[in-house]
């Protein structure tokens, strides 16, 4: 496979672009050195065509934005439109309040609406929103939710965070009620909001989205939904509505305009008018185009079975990878772990994480050679079916059997063509 195009542009990206790339995710630790690409240029459904022209099958859908597929036709035609009108202007634009309208008709927290253009704005909204509605400065969250201080002072990429700002934040466990008592008990009066991705790929036990409900309110403390990757892949009203745990305030974003910078944070109202009082405010927050293609997307999933279609393909594949793994003699060295919307092979092993990470190099490695674009994340598309399928499992019955002799000679680095993928954040 040519990839000259792509290794040319990246050289060129090093000498201007730290680490190469704007998101972690998508630059050259992450993926395969040897084989995969490094820049796609075009998209059409679920398939996405690199610099040098070669087409893969995209399972990872740029990360979560594109739920109907790659230049999706109503909505591309919707922004379109929207493009020959004007993208901004000097005042406010019907749109933002007609996308405002269908998200307090969809999704069961939302009395009122505030846009952004990522989900790390609107997190970050929510808490700012949370901490003046509280009168209270802390903050405990649960998973990723995006970049801002608050957020990755937690983490060990924690450098130009000040202290005093991540000292304000501290981090539960998922499905661990005790974690999260714990937290709240140690700062008794001063927590403003408990912050969580209400499902991943594991998920909730009976009872545990519940019990954080009680207990966040019952410190005083609002409770925020990070829906920035379940809106609108695990319902169309949000995992608020799958599991019927109806936060105070929720943030979108992702998924919401198939692939524009479209994000939104809503919520009950007396919370939501805090919005009145704190600053939250941008020169791009009512941009049309985005909204345009917002308005096409929640449309798209509102009135066609395009949810129904991801359920019924990530089922499908879901139920094709674990049958080749069990096959394969790999049962327990592979799992599949999630749900059709979005679920992971999960390769762990008991040598540890640099192990992990050389088997899925591996597994990316021999997938991206035979064209299938994998980083052992599905997140499933309107536009994947029947024919997605049979090419992934056609993929898999090379492939599986290929890390299956790995696992027997125990020697997937040694075929590996490069480097493993690197950690975004190292372990601690
Ligand atoms: C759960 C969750 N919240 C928030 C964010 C931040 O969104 P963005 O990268 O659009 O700022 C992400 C991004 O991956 C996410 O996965």
């Amino acid at each position: 496979m040519e990839l000259k195009t792509s290794r040319n542009l990246l050289e060129r990206a090093r000498r201007v672009i730290p680490s190469a790339t704007q998101t972690f995710s998508k630059g050259p630790t992450q993926w395969p050195r040897a084989d995969a690409p490094n820049y796609l240029t075009r998209g059409a459904g679920a398939w996405v065509w690199d610099a040098d022209g070669n087409k893969f099958l995209d399972c990872l859908m740029a990360l979560g934005p594109i739920i109907l597929g790659y230049g999706d036709k109503q909505v591309d035609a919707a922004c379109a439109r929207q493009m020959a009108e004007g993208t901004v202007f000097s005042q406010m634009h019907p749109l933002e309040v007609d996308v405002a309208e269908m998200l307090v008709d969809i999704i069961p927290c939302a009395e009122m609406v505030r846009f952004g253009k990522s989900g790390s704005d609107v997190t970050t909204a929510a808490i700012r929103a949370a901490r003046a509605y509280t009168s209270r400065d802390h903050v405990i969250m649960c998973g990723y939710h995006g970049w801002h201080d608050w957020c990755i002072g937690t983490t060990t990429r924690d450098l130009g965070v000040p202290r005093a700002v991540a000292e304000l934040t501290q981090t539960f466990a998922y499905n661990n009620v005790a974690s999260l008592e714990a937290a709240l008990d140690a700062r008794p009066g001063q927590v403003a909001a408990v912050i969580m991705e209400p499902v991943g790929v594991i998920a909730p036990e009976p009872g545990f989205l519940e019990a954080v409900r009680d207990l966040a309110h019952r410190h005083g403390a609002l409770l925020i939904y990070d829906e920035v990757v379940t809106g609108f892949r695990t319902h169309l009203g949000g995992a608020q509505e799958r599991f019927g745990v109806i936060p105070d305030l929720a943030c979108f974003g992702k998924a919401m305009a198939n692939g524009y910078p479209l994000s939104a944070v809503v919520g009950k109202r007396d919370v939501m008018e805090v919005f009145d009082k704190i600053f939250y405010s941008g020169t791009f927050g009512g941009e049309t185009v985005s909204l345009a293609a917002g308005k096409a997307t929640i449309e798209a999933l509102r009135d066609t079975d395009a949810l129904a279609r991801i359920q019924t393909h990530g089922t499908a594949f879901m139920a094709m990878a674990e049958r080749l793994i069990e096959e394969n003699g790999l049962r327990g060295v592979i799992k599949v772990k999630g749900f059709p919307e979005r679920f992971l092979l999960d390769m762990s092993s008991e040598k540890g994480d640099q192990e992990t990470r050389t088997r899925k190099t591996y597994f990316m490695q021999e997938c991206a050679r035979r064209g299938l674009l994998y980083y052992c994340l599905n997140v499933t598309c309107a536009a994947h079916g029947p024919e997605e399928l049979a090419f992934s499992e056609n993929v898999f019955r090379e492939v599986l059997p290929l890390f299956a002799r790995a696992h027997q000679a125990n020697d997937f680095a040694a075929r590996l063509q490069g480097p493993a993928i690197e950690p975004v954040f190292r372990q601690p």
